[in-house]
């Protein structure tokens, strides 16, 4: 496998993995495209972190029990634990439809160096957020393993000196990128990419808002087994 290092012509960073042309039928042919890039600027994440604290409080005091921390670590307290009960891209804030407009540039990005030029669909996605305070970060997990696997995405609103790693999808494959986690930076990665998040050792909270971008075959599947969040879904755009 290959590391990919390099910046696109519009500031797109991208790492990941890709595979060298397989000599044997059984050499591995998979690639694996991160990209991140600022979409947000200090002034807009500031309106997003004032918004979502807000939010956060009656969030938690309408949902009062956990839908899992999808093996984060954070607990059965954190607003990471309902996102099965919302979605911030439904959300009546005047930043959701650029987030909307941003994934789906990062996709169109990610189809083209993948040599994906002409796949087009209707994409769908769930989104929540998470709060990390001092002392707290994410432990290692992706987001799905499936037929149906996309992409997942992060966005950092709020960070100071805490990271997001990135490893190798292939156990005992011990390439890993670590990507500081810069207020304003918009990352897409393969939602079966396992990651994790530093502790944070400040008193400013990280958040971050976080989401599972879904096909629209993946929306009309009814024996996926995830109605609660296919009906949270939304609509993001066409690629
Ligand atoms: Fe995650």
């Amino acid at each position: 496998m290959i590391d990919i290092n390099i910046t696109l012509e519009d500031g797109t960073r991208v790492c990941g993995w890709e595979a060298d042309t397989p000599l044997t039928p059984f050499a591995p042919t998979d690639n694996y495209y991160i990209t991140y890039k600022q979409v947000f600027s200090e002034e807009e994440c500031k309106e997003w972190n004032d918004y979502l604290l807000e939010q956060e409080p009656l969030l938690l005091a309408e949902h009062i029990t956990s839908s899992g921390d999808g093996l984060t670590g954070v607990g059965p307290n954190t607003i990471t634990s309902r996102y099965g009960y919302f979605n911030v891209l439904s959300f009546d804030f005047h930043l959701v439809a650029k987030l909307k407009a941003e994934i789906i540039k990062g996709v169109k990005t990610i189809l083209e160096l993948s040599n994906n030029r002409s796949w087009t669909d209707t994409l769908y996605a769930n989104s929540w957020f998470n709060v990390l305070r001092r002392g707290e970060g994410m432990d290692v997990h992706a987001h799905g393993y499936h037929k149906h696997s996309f992409y997942g995405f992060h966005l950092s609103i709020n960070a100071k000196e805490t990271a997001t790693s990135y490893f190798h999808p292939i156990k005992f494959e011990m390439s890993a990128f670590h990507i500081p986690n810069k207020i304003g930076e918009l990352t897409l990665f393969p939602a079966y990419v396992s990651h994790g998040v530093s502790e944070n050792r400040h008193e400013a909270h990280r958040v971050s808002i976080a989401g599972d971008i879904k096909t629209s075959s993946w929306l009309d599947d009814p024996t996926y087994g995830q109605e609660g969040l296919q009906k949270l879904a939304v609509e993001v755009g066409t690629v």
